[in-house]
């Protein structure tokens, strides 16, 4: 059977992004559930500013607890070498690091402009390479900007080239504000593959439009394998008002399994991970598929 490569980014993407932070034991915890769901690649944590995003303060902590599983991955946002040096104290086997098309952004996001970013870049892959330790390369505001509004595709392309080349084994196209439809995911994915390998795009769509779902589909369908979700939709955008979160995990796994193609995922585990967080962070979950679920397990239980 084909197979696509989900890439859970709850405990990072979307923990940022709630209002409300949960403890590392709490953060620890959701993440060894989704592990047991058969997650095998999971960013936990972000070694940034905790004065800037005071939800990834701890991520330390949680990075130390889970340790090392043969065959799981965690990785981790770092934006500078003081997060790259962070991430190997405590023994990341994986970094990410994320730059954005979008000059608005990169100024609200990570304090510098986007040429400043991939120079900042350079050290953080030469430093990862030589320890060993993969680097997984990020580009916001792919299909338009809370800020400026369009992105011309081209500055998408040049900015994903310039992380591939920096040494990035994959680069991650961000809709951060999940307005993005789906013929202009295509079109967008089309255009990075002439200058970026396709087994080197991965897909990252917020659903603030539900359009994320036909996102993934429109960029399967341009031959991207690998997508990057949350458990129960976690999220939002601080700069977007309105947006949620990245798409649910639960919607990406039964997408894929209903198209034949295996992700490794046991969907009630999932689902039952995605109602752990819900409830340590008090809300309703962020997933239709949680909720149809959950819906007809209580039906069949009375
Ligand atoms: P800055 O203020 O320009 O940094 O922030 P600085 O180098 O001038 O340092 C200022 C202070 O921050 C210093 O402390 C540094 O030590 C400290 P002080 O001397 O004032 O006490 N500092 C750090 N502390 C801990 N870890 C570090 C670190 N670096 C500096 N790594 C900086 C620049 C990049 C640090 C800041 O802007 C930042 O942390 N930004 C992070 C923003 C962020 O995490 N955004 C969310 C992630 S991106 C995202 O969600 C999009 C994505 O999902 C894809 C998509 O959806 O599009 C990936
Ligand atoms: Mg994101």
């Amino acid at each position: 059977m084909d197979a696509v490569r989900l890439v859970e980014v709850g405990a990072r993407d979307g923990l940022q992004n709630e209002p409300r932070s949960l403890p590392v034991a709490t953060r620890v915890a959701l993440v060894e559930r989704l592990v047991e769901a058969g997650l095998r690649t999971l960013e936990v944590g972000a070694f940034v500013s905790p004065r800037w995003v005071p939800q990834m303060a701890g991520s330390d902590e949680v990075v130390r607890q889970l340790g090392r599983r043969p065959g799981v991955t965690y990785t981790a946002l770092v934006p500078n070498l003081q997060g790259l040096e962070r991430a190997l104290a405590v023994g990341c086997q994986e970094v990410a690091v994320f730059a954005a098309a979008s000059e608005a952004f990169s100024q609200r996001n990570i304090n510098c402009s986007i040429a400043e970013s991939l120079e900042r870049f350079r050290p953080v892959l030469a430093r990862a390479r030589d320890a060993g330790v993969k680097v997984r390369g990020y580009v916001s505001c792919v299909l338009g900007c809370p800020f400026s509004g369009e992105v011309p595709v081209a500055e998408v392309v040049r900015v994903t080239r310039a992380l591939h080349e920096l040494g990035c084994y994959e680069v991650s196209l961000g809709d951060t504000i999940g307005r993005g439809t789906p013929g202009h995911t295509r079109a967008l994915l089309e255009a990075c593959a002439t200058e970026v390998p396709l087994d080197a795009l991965a897909g990252h769509f917020h659903d603030t439009y539900g359009m994320a779902v036909a996102n993934v589909q429109a960029a399967l369908e341009a031959g991207v394998r690998v997508f990057d979700s949350s458990v129960s939709g976690l999220g939002g955008c601080p700069y977007s008002p309105g947006a949620t979160g990245n798409v649910a995990t639960e919607e990406l796994v039964y997408l894929f399994h209903g198209l034949g193609l295996s992700t490794g995922v046991d969907l009630p585990s999932l689902v039952a991970a995605g109602a752990f967080v819900d409830q340590a962070l008090q809300r309703p979950t962020g997933s239709r598929v949680a909720r149809a679920m959950s819906a007809r397990a209580g039906r069949e239980a009375a």
